[in-house]
């Protein structure tokens, strides 16, 4: 069962608080992508990057946010789009990305403040695994709104453990209602396989 699994234990038992995120993260970056394919079949990534490969054209240049150690950059690069930034919390993590050779850019980057990125500047946006317990919750997602041209797709998972909890489906309705964006689709899916967790793939189109 994944939550045997000591670190998505800690992850899961994060509170926001960015310095024990840091430290979970720095312990977990080199055994994370095995743990996420071996033990927890974690699909989130590739059901995510489909879905944007399918709204960004190839020369799109596209944010991949809260970009762990690059598993959803990868998914992209694999369907053909080249031009992807990453941002994350952990430098842990954005260094073993690096090393995938999927990015244009790697930068730290706390998603709950305001992001370094113009309004409009970006032809999609993706988010996997990041608005999960204790990590980021549903305000960031009106800054990757912001940073997103109008009319283009952000993409983004939600874990099954905090979408009603934390009041996802209210706060997009909001951003709905204050002209925003408009939610495309939202799709119940799997997220980690083996342990049974799904999440709300949310399809969004930034205004
Ligand atoms: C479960 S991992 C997901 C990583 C990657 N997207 C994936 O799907 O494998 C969660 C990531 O969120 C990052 N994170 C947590 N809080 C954050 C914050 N406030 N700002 C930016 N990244 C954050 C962590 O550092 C970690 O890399």
């Amino acid at each position: 069962m994944a939550e045997e699994n000591p670190l998505l234990r800690r992850a899961y038992s994060l509170d926001g608080d960015p310095d024990k995120t840091r430290d979970v993260y720095a312990d977990w970056a080199e055994s994370y992508d095995r743990d996420t394919a071996n033990e927890f079949g974690y699909v989130a990534p590739g059901l995510a990057a489909s879905e944007l490969a399918e709204l960004v054209s190839f020369d799109g240049v596209v944010l991949d946010a809260g970009c762990g150690t690059g598993l959803a950059g990868e998914e992209l690069h694999r369907r053909g789009l080249m031009t992807i930034d990453g941002i994350d919390l952990s430098a842990e993590m954005l260094d073993v990305a690096a090393k995938k050779s999927v990015y244009r850019t790697l930068s730290v980057a706390d998603m709950t403040q305001r992001l370094g990125f113009a309004d409009n500047t970006y032809d999609g946006v993706i988010c996997v695994g990041t608005f999960t317990s204790g990590h980021v919750g549903p305000d960031a997602i009106d800054e990757l709104l912001r940073i997103t041209k109008p009319g283009a797709p952000v993409v983004v998972t939600v874990h099954e453990k905090v979408w009603d909890k934390d009041g996802y489906l209210n706060h997009l309705r909001k951003l709905e209602r204050q002209g925003l964006m408009r939610v495309r689709e939202i799709k119940d899916s799997p997220y980690h396989e083996k342990a049974g967790y799904r999440c709300q793939l949310c399809i969004l189109e930034a205004a």
